[in-house]
């Protein structure tokens, strides 16, 4: 097995030799003493794409960020960044392009310019007349409920959207996401839906995926159990694929088809047809907002120098805590409730296509990959784990986002909302000294002090947009999406396979028959493995 490392690029090596100077320093301390005009503020906030990130907080210098800059350099992420545009075959192990930013091209030069847009304006005919009432079931009554089905990046990214637009979606259409092959999914939608008013999508670029297809025939079933004519169920499925064959194959109307093709890597899809959940749910011209918001943050990400490019200081921050402070992992905490589904669709985004050993000229790494990325909405969160963040031993770098005007009526929880979301990230950066703990014990209590110390130091990123739009949120999207390219691009690995999720699904078909056989070797399987099938056999026999 070849491993190789990062130290020979000069400036990992600077890095490293810095680290070990500034480890120790403390962010209170730095803007105690930040006396000079700019502020350490002002020098640490970038805006770029409509978005305004404040890094200040963070445990960088100017000298850290001027090496980690040199490391993009180095490491030639302007150059994979203009390789992936240019629709070079930047996902070598599967042969592809990741075009995913041709989507909200709207340059008519752009690759499969034509395609794109004789797919968009189809997607557009078909929503606007589900919206407008023109579509209707197979008794005539209009759709008002529509139902994803679909996994991974044909399920994260258009619920996460849908979610966080529903203050502009149409109001007599309720969206549903039915992923899990848990019946339990299907069960819970199924009992809030009628057939005659629902319209199920069936999203999947292979369209061979075991849940969505099992949801996708339990639905089918439902419906004719509920009546439908098998003939009429072209009014009720469409299907979103890259595989269209199959689609047909399936039982889904030729016309009631929509295409994506393999340049679009599933977890980079909710741009393509697979958001055409979103386009019913929020309208043509909010889905043109929200590509016309990735594409600010693409020409940022492709203009902007590397030192002022969002994506870029994202990516390099994540790195600088990953491989040089050796954080596990880092929180992504939106104080909206918009954004629910946000860090579950990042987890995909950043954990399928970083977390990875294998570099791009076939060798292992020596240095980390991927951090785990987890989250939950402020002020949830507080309640919840902001404990461990706090004062437990271990440092978590933290992505706050904060949406400066509320989305909706109820305007007077937005400063409490806003004010925990920065008082978050000035407690973990300030902490309290044993000396200001022992103020707040009081003489009475010296046991308590230790309790009340916060190591303080722990670093976050303020990011902020204005209002939560179509246009910010694409914005906030496509910034996520390049600053995993920028960390790939460093990494040295393919950010855009999924090769780790194969075996898993391989031995998955062998235990399900195992589940089911009318017999069972036990010797198949490893001990643990083949007792945990006994079990489950003789439940199903009880
Ligand atoms: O199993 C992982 C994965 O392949 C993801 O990469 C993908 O987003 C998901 O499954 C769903 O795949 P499909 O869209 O082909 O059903």
């Amino acid at each position: 097995m070849t491993l190789k490392t990062l130290n020979s690029l000069p400036s990992w090596s600077a890095l490293t030799a810095h680290y070990e100077r500034i480890r120790d320093e403390r962010l209170r301390d730095w803007f105690a003493s930040d006396t000079e005009a700019p502020s350490r503020a002002e020098r640490f906030t970038v805006e770029g794409g409509g978005l305004v990130a404040d890094f200040s907080k963070n445990r960088v210098t100017d000298e850290t960020l001027r090496l980690l800059v040199s490391l993009a350099d180095e490491a030639g992420v302007a150059k994979r960044r203009d390789a992936m545009f240019a629709g070079e075959v930047v996902n070598p192990t599967e042969n592809r392009a990741a075009l995913h930013t041709a989507l909200r091209s709207t340059r008519a030069d752009a690759p499969f310019h034509a395609q794109v847009a004789a797919e968009r304006a189809k997607m557009a005919d078909f929503a606007e007349r589900v919206r407008s009432g023109a579509w209707t079931g197979y008794t005539g009554k209009r759709i008002r409920h529509v139902v994803n089905i679909g996994i991974g990046g044909s399920d994260l990214g258009p619920k996460m959207v849908v979610h966080a637009l529903a203050h502009v979606a149409h109001p007599d259409i309720s969206t549903y996401f039915v992923s899990n092959v848990d019946g339990a999914d299907l069960a819970r939608v199924l009992a809030r839906i009628d057939p005659e008013e629902t319209l199920a999508i069936v999203v999947s670029k292979t369209f061979t995926t075991l849940e969505t297809m099992t949801n996708a025939h339990s639905l089918r079933d439902w419906f004719v159990q509920q009546g439908c004519p098998q003939e009429a169920l072209a009014k009720h499925f469409v299907g979103v694929s890259a595989n269209p064959a199959e689609v047909v194959r399936f039982g889904i109307a030729q016309e009631n088809v929509f295409e994506m093709w393999d340049w679009v890597g599933g977890r980079y899809s909710l741009w393509s047809a697979v958001g055409l959940s979103i386009m019913i749910a929020v309208g043509a011209a909010n889905f043109d907002a929200l590509l016309a918001g990735a594409h600010d943050m693409d020409r940022h990400f492709r203009e902007a120098p590397l030192a002022r490019n969002l994506p870029v200081l994202f990516g390099l921050i994540g790195i600088w805590y990953r491989n040089f402070f050796g954080s596990q992992s880092y929180l992504v905490a939106p104080y909206s409730e918009a954004l629910h589904f946000l860090p579950s669709y990042l987890q995909q985004l950043e954990m399928e296509s970083n977390g990875k050993s294998a570099r791009l000229d076939g060798a292992y790494v020596d240095y980390a990959t991927s951090a785990v990325t987890w989250g939950e909405p402020g002020t949830n969160g507080q309640h919840a784990f902001f404990q461990m963040l706090h004062q437990g031993p271990t440092i978590v770098p933290i992505d706050f986002i904060a949406v400066l005007t509320p989305e909706h009526a109820l305007v007077s929880h937005h400063p409490k909302l806003l004010a925990n979301c920065f008082a978050q990230s000035e407690a973990l950066m300030l902490g309290r000294t044993e000396e200001e703990a022992r103020k707040v014990a009081g003489p009475d209590k010296p046991e308590l002090v230790p309790h009340l110390v916060f190591p303080g130091n722990r670093p976050s990123t303020t990011l902020m947009l204005d209002a939560l739009t179509p246009r910010s949120l694409g914005s906030l999207i496509a910034l996520y999406e390049h600053k995993v390219l920028v960390q790939a691009a460093i990494w040295d690995i393919n950010p855009f396979d999924q090769w780790g999720v194969e075996l898993g699904k391989i031995l998955g078909k062998v235990v399900e028959a195992d589940l089911t056989a009318a017999t069972f070797d036990p010797h198949k399987h490893d001990s643990s493995t083949s007792a945990l099938i006994e079990r489950a056999r003789n439940a199903a026999k009880r």
